[in-house]
């Protein structure tokens, strides 16, 4: 099955000059779903690990598939001001814009390995941000998984730069 085919690109979305990457037809396909579940549980079996960090928004829907086959715990990393209690925070920058995560600082326990989850890797600036969560609270980022990596916007050196493994069902 070539899940291409259900990831289409939408030029100059949000702004011009982006190629989106649509992962709307690929979650409306049970088999599609179902098929890049099953393949990312597999590479996920690479890594040990004691929970997944999920991104907000769309890595949530990975993340959240992952958690349940892997039985695994589930961290959501959000963004700003939607957790309640204390949180670390992360400025990044994206593609198209700046954002912030944040985490709930007693959520993770430390020395606890944890595998980060996305739907997308493209500048790598989410990803790392999400790193730096884990790291504040003195956990371990073991890697990061997500089902499209953009291979020319080089997410994947500046993850290695910091240290972060990474992987992807999906090369482009
Ligand atoms: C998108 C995508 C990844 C991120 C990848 O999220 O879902 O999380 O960009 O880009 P990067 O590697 O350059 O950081 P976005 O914040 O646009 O929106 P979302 O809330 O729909 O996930
Ligand atoms: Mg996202």
């Amino acid at each position: 099955m070539n899940l291409l085919d259900y990831l289409p690109t939408i030029p100059d979305f949000p702004k011009p000059g982006i190629m989106f990457k649509d992962i709307s037809p690929l979650l409306a396909n049970q088999t599609a779903f179902s098929y890049a579940i099953d393949q990312l549980h597999e590479l996920s079996t690479h890594h040990d690990f004691d929970y997944i960090l999920g991104i907000e928004s769309r890595g949530f829907i990975f993340a959240t598939a992952l958690a349940q086959k892997s039985k695994k715990g589930l961290v959501l990393a959000r963004k700003p001001n939607k957790l309640p209690k204390q949180v670390f925070s992360e400025n990044y920058g994206l593609e198209y814009g700046k954002d912030s995560l944040e985490i709930q600082q007693d959520i993770l326990p430390k020395q606890s390995k944890i595998l980060l989850i996305d739907d997308v890797l493209a500048t790598g600036g989410t990803l790392i941000a999400a790193a730096n969560l884990v790291k504040k609270s003195g956990a371990k980022v073991v890697g990061s998984l997500v089902l499209l990596e953009i291979f020319e916007l080089m997410g994947r050196e500046r993850l290695l730069n910091e240290n972060i493994p990474s992987n992807a069902l999906i090369k482009i």
